[in-house]
């Protein structure tokens, strides 16, 4: 099996590309990926000389380059990781996120149309659904994105609903909660967390840190979406969570504790615009097809911190350049 995995440079996509080489050594991976300032070929390092894995540095949002991969690559199966993902740049740069989520999926859609692609998998976000103060999203629930990145993802998820319906296209949404795990780039609340507090600086809570996430271990999305690959039924949407919620204040105190600091080292900075409450997500209709969370989270969490303990070569790079100029400007104006 051919598959396209765009955005394969990223967080969750280089975890997905390592699971699927591991347990599938006879499928063949190309990773399309634009290498932004999230997009990192050292996530893929030790798979860089395998025979089964192609790197071609692309846009989704560049229609000539997608039907160029889709028409000579022979592709199966399109696995659309790719996304401008950071809610806080989407505060400060919203065009790009309607470029690559919105156009960019269009064309990803376009592509899987003409070249009669076998299966599409939209990787997306529960942020869709909006926030949600008691009970939990089903697939059902109406979208009421909060952000332009939530917005941008809708969009995109929307062109899908439409594609399905209009074109009979084979496509599956995903609606994942909060990943975390290895090669999260620094930006996000764990790794972020960890490196500062590794780097002896102090964790920019927002607000009281009340807000509240599911949160899943990278790798239990990578087995999520290797289920729907196999068994998920075309046509559907699919919400993957864990049942795990967390208030942020509580994350950073086990963060703190599991390195041995204390509450002085939480700095409470202004809070992001529009900060959605809550997410939560009904599961239970993939779990009906079979699948189940395996990982269990502080064990998840500790695992990650030694991961970011003994991997400051891959971080420690990553927190220069563009990106001290984006955290002077999210923190320190
Ligand atoms: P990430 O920011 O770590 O990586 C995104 C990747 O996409 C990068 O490699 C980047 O270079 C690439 N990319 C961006 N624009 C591109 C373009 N125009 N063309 C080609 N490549 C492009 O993202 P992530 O956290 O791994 O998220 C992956 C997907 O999962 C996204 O679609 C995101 O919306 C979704 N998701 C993420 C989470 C989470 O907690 N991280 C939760 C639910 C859903
Ligand atoms: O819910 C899924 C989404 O989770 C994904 O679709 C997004 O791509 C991903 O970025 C994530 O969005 P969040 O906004 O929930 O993640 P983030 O790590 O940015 O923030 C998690 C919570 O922590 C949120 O309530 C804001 C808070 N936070 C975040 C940062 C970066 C802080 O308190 N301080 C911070 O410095």
């Amino acid at each position: 099996m051919n598959i396209l995995i765009t955005g394969g440079a990223g967080f969750a996509g280089s975890n997905f590309i390592r699971h699927i080489l591991k347990k599938y050594p006879d499928y063949k991976i190309i990773n399309l990926d634009k290498l932004t300032y999230a997009g990192n070929l050292d996530n893929l390092k030790d798979i860089e000389g395998n025979a089964s894995y192609e790197f071609i540095k692309g846009d989704i949002a560049d229609e000539r380059t997608v039907k160029k991969v889709l028409r000579f690559k022979k592709i199966d199966v399109v696995i659309n990781y790719a996304a401008e993902t950071h809610v806080d740049r989407s505060i400060l740069d919203p065009a790009a996120f309607v470029r690559t989520d919105v156009l960019g999926t269009h064309n990803l859609l376009e592509g899987v149309k003409e070249f009669a692609v076998g299966k599409y998998i939209q990787i997306s976000t529960d942020e869709v659904y909006g926030s949600i103060a008691k009970g939990k999203f089903t697939e059902e629930s109406p979208f009421r994105p909060n952000s332009p990145y939530s917005a941008s993802k809708a969009g995109g998820d929307l062109l899908c609903r439409s594609y399905i319906k209009t074109y009979n296209l084979p496509i599956i949404v995903t609606h994942a909660c909060n990943f975390y795990g290895p090669y999260q780039y620094p930006e996000k609340l764990i790794p972020l967390f960890i490196t500062n507090l590794l780097e002896d600086k102090k964790a920019p809570l927002y607000g009281e840190g009340k807000n509240i996430r599911e949160w899943i271990y990278v790798l239990d999305h990578c087995n999520a979406i290797d289920f729907l690959l196999h068994k998920g039924k075309l046509g559907q949407v699919y919400n993957i969570g864990s049942g795990v919620e967390k208030q942020n204040i509580q994350i950073t105190k086990l963060i703190l504790s599991e390195l041995g600091l204390g509450s002085k080292m939480i700095e409470q900075v202004k809070d992001r615009p529009g900060h959605d409450l809550r997410y939560a997500l009904d599961s239970s209709k993939i779990k009906k097809l079979g699948w189940q969370p395996e990982y269990k989270f502080e064990e998840a969490v500790r695992e990650t911190i030694r991961w970011y303990k003994n991997n400051d070569w891959w971080w420690k790079p990553l927190k220069s350049g563009e990106y001290l100029e984006y955290y002077k400007k999210q923190y320190l104006t």
